[in-house]
């Protein structure tokens, strides 16, 4: 078997990774160390899996570019990985491929609300959520999700109000949670749809971060029972898993001929026709040939989080890791420090040179969090605990 190497990182000034990059850095914190860790926008900075590599360079030093479209072989893909990782029954016909979730989101807004329509949101959850329906003009109930301990519930009382009062037309269902890590349980899964179905509110599923499991087990949408299939949506990519998401694909699974043709009819009324030709390739490749690279993977990112959660019990008084089933992105409360959040990641941005993310990065109730990014090699995480740790005793003092 091969031993995939996650010690040695990619050059990140190659791709021009936000994340790393000086300038965006300091667009947020402008007196950063000049030596910072950035643990904050969610991409790794592994090299991607050999296979992906490979078929890349295959692609890039045959030189051509030209027009290409979404193949047998792409679909099949998606359906055979949504068998084998995650148990899910898929035909091919319910697959449409997209260019990213958010995009998707978009679109789905623009094909099915009318003005004065909303969307449903849990929340805190990723900011873009709310974007797709203001950038659209519709409106956005929130239900806060609520804080049991290190772990997020669904507010079942407040959401069945809100779509029985405020009629939503659909919900954005993020499984798991980001920015939490939290993973639905199927019986979570299930009061949903069965709630949606109830108050005619489309389910749609956000499963973007379902492919890095920490502990537990993940539950697709996809697995409701038949009844609940038709007023479903599922968004997905191998874009966190497999850290493709600067070549822009995804792809949405909808099992509603009604409902797909819809939303097809949006995207040709924007006229977006072929695809982007390595993103397609990497995509396909991911899927059929490697699931051992994101089982590794995975492993990797379970050593950086017990890492993190010794450093975090031992040297910070205060925080709260929250349970993060999912993902590499620790969400952490600062609530009991008594410190605020924007305090806290400023100082840990000048002072340690460690650039985390700030709540008020997500829709609502995230007022006094933090959201760390595990994935990186288990020495760049043991220099940024490190010296936050330092930080947060000169803090405290
Ligand atoms: C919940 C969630 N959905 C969607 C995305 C973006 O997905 P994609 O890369 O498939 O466009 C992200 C990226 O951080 C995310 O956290």
């Amino acid at each position: 078997m091969t031993q995939y190497d996650f010690d040695t990182l990619a050059d990140r000034s190659i791709d021009n990774a936000r994340k790393w990059d000086a300038g965006i850095v300091r667009s947020k914190f402008p007196q950063v160390r000049a030596d910072f860790i950035p643990l904050w926008i969610a991409d790794m900075d592994y090299q991607a899996a050999p296979e992906i590599r490979d078929a890349l360079a295959r692609m890039a030093t045959n030189g051509a570019y030209g027009y290409t479209y979404a193949t047998a072989r792409w679909t099949q893909s998606v359906v055979d990985w949504q068998r084998l990782r995650h148990h899910s029954h898929v035909e091919k016909d319910w697959v449409t491929l997209g260019y990213g979730t958010v995009p998707n989101m978009h679109v789905l807004i623009q094909a099915l609300l009318a003005p004065g329509d909303s969307i449903l949101l849990n929340t805190p959850v990723y900011g873009p959520f709310a974007y797709a329906a203001e950038h659209n003009d519709r409106g956005v109930i929130t239900v806060p999700l609520i804080k049991n301990g290190a772990r997020y519930d669904l507010d079942w009382a407040k959401i069945e109000e809100a779509m029985r009062t405020l009629h939503p037309k659909l919900t954005f269902f993020c499984n798991p949670h980001n920015p939490s890590g939290r993973i639905w349980t199927e019986a979570e899964l299930t009061r949903m749809a069965a709630l949606c179905l109830k108050y005619h509110v489309l389910l749609v599923s956000d499963e973007v971060h379902s492919e890095h499991i920490m502990t537990g087990t993940f539950t697709s949408a996809l697995q409701l029972p038949a009844k609940y299939l038709d007023n479903l949506v599922m968004f997905t990519s191998p874009n966190k898993g497999f850290n493709l998401g600067g070549l822009k694909l995804s792809y949405s699974i909808i099992p509603n001929a009604e409902l797909r043709a819809t939303f097809r009819k949006r995207y040709a009324a924007n006229s977006v026709t072929s695809p982007n030709v390595p993103g397609q390739i990497a995509m396909t490749v991911a899927y059929e040939q490697c699931g051992e690279w994101l089982d590794q993977c995975e492993a990797y990112i379970r050593e950086n989080l017990r890492l993190t959660q010794a450093a975090i019990a031992a040297d910070f008084p205060g925080w709260e890791l929250m349970d993060m089933d999912s993902s590499y992105l620790p969400w952490v409360s600062v609530a009991g420090s008594g410190i605020d959040m924007h305090t806290i990641a400023k100082t840990m941005a000048e002072d340690a040179g460690v650039v985390v993310g700030i709540g008020d990065d997500y829709v609502a109730n995230a007022d006094d969090f933090l959201r760390l990014n595990l994935g990186t090699s288990h020495a760049v995480i043991e220099d940024a605990m490190s010296r936050m740790a330092a930080t947060w005793r000169k803090m405290r003092d």
